[in-house]
């Protein structure tokens, strides 16, 4: 059939397909493609032909418009174009209903979506940057935006999806082939250009297993200043705190540690283990000067352990930061940080 090499050409056209989900994609995608051309070389062929027929008139003969209207043509032609939007319909259908309903078995990952960056969570509460999946196992994706309207999308996989904040978005994919294919965030809103490019990385079931345990802990194979600035990265700080002395909605984490901060109620305070601690877990006790209280609290998001390597990791940003708990209180010439 001359139909087989034109849906072979059509399938080069779109990324390889690695998902159960594509069949349903691409086969409607290429009947309606076939179908549209044809439509266009039917259309645009009727209208060269009646052009050269009819433009060959002599002058007379001009200016007698036909007035046989058709029923029968026009009936025609309403149902021709009801049975094209019927089939268009018929075709892509049972897709999109299969892409609706996430099995039951599906393995949940949750999905966060910011300015800049896709942050994925896997059962367990556990943290990765990338999408990791086992061949042949049915991923549910529940999607948040912390900002902005965001659109997840894996070409491989057929997938996009748009992600609104404050409320959960759903998409669900069984992957078929192991390898590492592109995601990336393909709807651009707020201020920033910034675009969240990150990877889908389909695995087998054992080697995914495996990688499930190594983000178990976050702390395995990172010193404590390592695992202090990747939460920093991970849990958003970033958007507020820089860590070159500039000043964002927070103050820069340069030079924090050890120093005194002003608060807003004219006391200082050394910028302490404790201090850090309750800025992190009860921001609004203690507001430093010049600053709105709008860090959200932390209280429930980080542990203990993961805030002793952030104080560890803020350390290492201040020269102030070696000798430890005594270093606020032997700072008696320094005064308040200066910002930017
Ligand atoms: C929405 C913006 C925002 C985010 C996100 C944010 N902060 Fe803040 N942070 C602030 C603001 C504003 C202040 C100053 C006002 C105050 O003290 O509450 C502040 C103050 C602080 C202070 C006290 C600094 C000083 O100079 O005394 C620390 C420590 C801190 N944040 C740590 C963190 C950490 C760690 C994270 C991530 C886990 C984080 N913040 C996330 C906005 C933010």
């Amino acid at each position: 059939m001359a139909s087989v090499p034109v849906t072979m050409l059509l399938a080069t056209w779109l990324p390889r397909a690695a998902s159960t989900a594509t069949k349903g994609v691409d086969a409607p995608f290429q009947a309606l493609y076939v179908v549209s051309a044809f439509a266009v070389i039917l259309v645009v062929g009727l209208a060269v032909a009646f052009v050269r027929l009819f433009g060959r008139r002599d002058a007379e003969q001009k200016g007698e418009a036909g007035t046989g209207f058709s029923r029968l043509l026009f009936g025609l032609w309403v149902l021709a174009a009801a049975a094209l939007a019927v089939f268009a319909v018929a075709i892509g259908l049972p897709g999109y209903l299969d892409q609706s309903v996430p099995p039951y078995e599906a393995f949940p990952v949750g999905v966060t979506a910011r300015t800049g960056a896709f942050s994925f969570e896997y059962p367990g509460g556990n943290f990765a940057d990338t999408l990791h999946a086992a061949v042949g196992r049915p991923v549910v994706l529940n999607m948040e935006s912390t900002d902005v309207v965001h659109g997840l999308s894996i070409p491989a996989l057929r997938l996009h999806q748009a992600i609104t904040p404050g409320k959960t978005s759903r998409a669900w994919f069984t992957a078929t082939v192991a390898d590492t294919f592109p995601l990336q965030d393909d709807l651009f809103s707020g201020d920033s250009l910034l675009v969240a490019r990150t990877a889908l990385v389909v695995q087998n079931q054992a080697d995914y297993d495996q990688w499930l345990q190594s983000i178990a802990d976050i702390f395995a194979g990172r010193t404590l200043p390592e695992v202090g600035e990747l939460l920093y990265s991970r849990m958003g700080c970033k958007a507020c705190h820089t860590i070159n002395g500039a000043r964002l909605v927070g103050p820069s984490f340069k030079g924090v540690y050890g120093h005194e901060a002003k608060l807003r109620d004219g006391t200082t305070v050394a910028v302490d283990d404790d201090y850090i601690r309750e800025s992190i877990l009860y921001p609004n006790k203690k507001v430093v000067e010049g600053y709105e209280p709008v860090m959200t609290p932390f209280l429930g998001k980080l542990n203990d352990k993961e805030i002793g390597a952030i104080t560890e990791w803020l350390k290492t940003l201040s020269d102030h930061g070696g000798t430890g708990d005594g270093a606020a209180a032997a700072d008696t010439t320094g005064g308040s940080r200066k910002e930017k």
